[in-house]
C-alpha cells in the first residue's frame, strides 16, 4: 500500500532499491537519519519561502508588511530565509528581537506584540528603532511613552484592539473574545487612541487585531476587519488618521491530507476588496503569519524504539516525546504520521507514544501502520510551534534542527548536549 502523501509541503515518496523512501526536497529523510541522528526536525526551505510568497504576491499591487510572527518557528536559518526575501516580523519578546537582528532581519520592520511588555523589552525595541508596538493597554501605552521620553525617542505605536470575534478555533489559540487577556477592550479603544494622540513621545500609527491562530474560515477575519475599520473610521471624523490595519496572524494549515483550508490568496483577495469597499484602499496592511509558512515546511524525523502490544491497544515507543512536540498533548492536537520507507505488510493500529513518565505523552493515536523495532517516522506539519515549544523535561536534550535546500542539508541547530542541560545550575556551596 502507497501512504498518501503527507500534508507537508516539500515532501514526497520516490522509489528506491528496496521501495519507497520520503524525501525533503532533494534529500532522502533515512540519510537525514543516519547523518544527524533522532529525532530531528527538518524544514524545506522552498516550503518557507513558498509559504511566504503566498502573502506577498497576494498583496504586491498594495502597501504591506509581512510580518512573520517568530513566535511559531524562531531558529536563525529559518528568520534568516525570510530576512532574505524581504520579511518584518512579529515578536513578543526582546529575545525574539534578539534573534531577528542576529539572523539579520531588518529591525525597522519588526512589529511587538504581547500583554505584559517590560521596562527593559520596551527600551531594547525603542533602542533597535522598531516599525511600532501593537499596545495591549493604558499602562502599557504609559509605560512607552515614559521610556520614549527617557531614551529621547519617538515611539510608533499601533492599538490592538480585542473585536469580540469568534475565530472558532481552539480555545487555548482564540485571543479576540471579550474574556481573552489579549487586546484593547472594543469599547475601550476610541478613548485609548484619544489619549495616545495627547501623549508627549508617541505616535499612533495604525489599529490592528489578532482574533486567534488555526482559523480555517475567511468569515471572522472579514468580520474583525469590519470593526476595525468602524473604529479607524470614528478616529478619521475626529481628525486623527491612521496609516496601517493590522490584521493578525494567518490562516490556519492542513494537518490531515483531506483537509481543504481557504488559500491565502482567497483570504488576501477578500479582505483587500473589503476595504476597498469601504474605502480604506489607502491603508497599509500588515499581517502576521506563523503557522502558515512554517507549519507545513517542517517534520519531526523519529526512530521506533519499542513494539509493545498491550492489553486493549498496542503502542509504537518512538525516541520523541512530548518535550520535543508538546501540540498533541497540549491541544489534543492531530499530527500526520507517515513512514519512512513504508512497508508492504498488513498495517497494524498503534497509539504512538515517547518515553517520558507521563499518560500524556502521545504523539498520535490508533494510526494504522506497519512497523518494525527501528523503523523510521515522520511527524508531519511540525515546522510551527513544535520546537519552538519544546522543554527540557525528564532532562531530555533536545533535537537537532536540519535545513534542507535542494540536496543540501544544513545542520541549523545542533543537538543538545546533556552536560550543557544542567551547566548554569550548581551545587550548594
Ligand atoms: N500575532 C500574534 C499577536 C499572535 O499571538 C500569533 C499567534 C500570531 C501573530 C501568529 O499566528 P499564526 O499565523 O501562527 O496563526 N501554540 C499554538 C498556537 C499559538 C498561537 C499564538 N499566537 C499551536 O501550536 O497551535
Amino acid at each position: 500500500m502507497i501512504p498518501a502523501l503527507p500534508a507537508s509541503e516539500g515532501y514526497g515518496y520516490r522509489p528506491g532499491t528496496s521501495g519507497l523512501r520520503l524525501y525533503c526536497e532533494d534529500v532522502a529523510l533515512d540519510e537525514l537519519a543516519t547523518r544527524f541522528g533522532t529525532p530531528l526536525y527538518i524544514y524545506s526551505r522552498r516550503a518557507i519561502e513558498t509559504g511566504y510568497m503566498a502573502y506577498r504576491s497576494a498583496l504586491k499591487n498594495r502597501s504591506a508588511q509581512v510580518c512573520y510572527a517568530v513566535k511559531a518557528n524562531s531558529n536563525l536559518a529559518v528568520l534568516d530565509v525570510l530576512a532574505r526575501l524581504g520579511a518584518g516580523f512579529d515578536i513578543v519578546s526582546s529575545g525574539e528581537l534578539a534573534r531577528v537582528v542576529a539572523a539579520g532581519g531588518d529591525a525597522s520592520k519588526v512589529v511587538f506584540s504581547g500583554v505584559g511588555k517590560t521596562e527593559r523589552e520596551i527600551g531594547a525595541a525603542l533602542n533597535a528603532n522598531i516599525a511600532c508596538f501593537n499596545v495591549e493597554s493604558a499602562p502599557e501605552l504609559d509605560r512607552i511613552d515614559a521610556a520614549a521620553q527617557r531614551l529621547s525617542k519617538r515611539a510608533r505605536v499601533s492599538l490592538r484592539v480585542n473585536p469580540d470575534i469568534n475565530a472558532r478555533t481552539h480555545p487555548y489559540i482564540s485571543t479576540g473574545l471579550k474574556n481573552n487577556k489579549f487586546g484593547v477592550a472594543y469599547d475601550d479603544a476610541l478613548p485609548l487612541a484619544r489619549l495616545t494622540a495627547q501623549k508627549t513621545a508617541v505616535d499612533l500609527v495604525g489599529i490592528g487585531c489578532h482574533i486567534g491562530s488555526q482559523i480555517t474560515e475567511i468569515a471572522p477575519y472579514i468580520e474583525a476587519v469590519d470593526r476595525i475599520v468602524d473604529l479607524i473610521e470614528a478616529l478619521a471624523r475626529e481628525g486623527v488618521a491612521v496609516g496601517h490595519i493590522d490584521i493578525g496572524g494567518g490562516l490556519g494549515i492542513r494537518y490531515r491530507t483531506e483537509e481543504n483550508p481557504p488559500l491565502i490568496s482567497d483570504l488576501i483577495a477578500a479582505l483587500l476588496s473589503r476595504l476597498d469597499s469601504r474605502g480604506q484602499q489607502h491603508l497599509t496592511v500588515i499581517f502576521e503569519p506563523g503557522r502558515s509558512i512554517v507549519g507545513n515546511a517542517g517534520m519531526l524525523l523519529t526512530r521506533v524504539e519499542y513494539l509493545k502490544p498491550g492489553a486493549s491497544k498496542n503502542f509504537a515507543i518512538v525516541d520523541a516525546a512530548m518535550n520535543d512536540l508538546i501540540r498533541p498533548a497540549l491541544y489534543d492536537a492531530w499530527m500526520d504520521v507517515v513512514p519512512v520507507a513504508p512497508r508492504t505488510s498488513s498495517p497494524e493500529r498503534y497509539d504512538i507514544v515517547g518515553p517520558v513518565c507521563e499518560s500524556s505523552d502521545w504523539l498520535a493515536r490508533d494510526r494504522a501502520l506497519a512497523l518494525h523495532p527501528g523503523d523510521l517516522l515522520a511527524i508531519a506539519s511540525a515546522g510551527a510551534y513544535a520546537m519552538a515549544m519544546s522543554s527540557n523535561y525528564n532532562t531530555r536534550a533536545r533535537p537537532a534542527e536540519v535545513m534542507v535546500s535542494g540536496s543540501q542539508a544544513y545542520c541549523v541547530r545542533q543537538r543538545e548536549a546533556i552536560s550543557e542541560l544542567f551547566a548554569s545550575e550548581s551545587r550548594l556551596p
